[in-house]
């Protein structure tokens, strides 16, 4: 199992608080890798649960972080992070309908995907960016 101190630099901001909660997105998406490539779903539920906790906590946090006076990407970093709990959501409501474990392998290979590309393109585009410039965040 990787440990939360296995973020890779790349991914780092150079913001302890913020570069911890990352990290703890990075320990998830391996664990829903272990979990796909070993398919056992055992985990399932605190993988999703997981998943969910995060974004609420960690967005709050973030979004605390924000200085809307001097950010001026502060409303569609906003609606990104919307767009994610909804997805979050959406997870979390399809094992409701179905709790197969098809179903469960089909959620975990959606979530894989998700938070692959986020990533990439929130983390490491959207969040650098806010963190690049001391007068975008407090
Ligand atoms: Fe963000």
């Amino acid at each position: 199992m990787n440990t939360l101190i296995d973020l890779p630099e790349e991914y780092r901001l150079g913001q302890d608080d913020i570069d911890l909660q990352h990290a703890v997105l990075y320990s998830l998406i391996n664990m829903v890798e272990s979990g796909l490539e070993t398919n056992d779903q055992s985990n399932f539920e605190m993988i999703l649960g997981s998943f969910v906790s995060y974004t609420y906590l960690h967005f709050r946090h973030e979004e605390g972080r924000m200085n809307q006076d001097s950010y001026s990407d502060y409303e569609m970093h906003l609606r990104e992070h919307a767009n994610f709990e909804d997805r979050a959501k959406h997870y979390s409501n399809a094992l409701k309908e179905d709790q197969s474990e098809s179903a469960k392998k089909q959620v975990l290979t959606d979530m894989h995907h998700f938070l692959l590309d986020w990533l990439g393109n929130h983390i490491n585009r959207i969040d650098r960016e806010l963190f690049s410039k001391e007068a975008q965040y407090l």
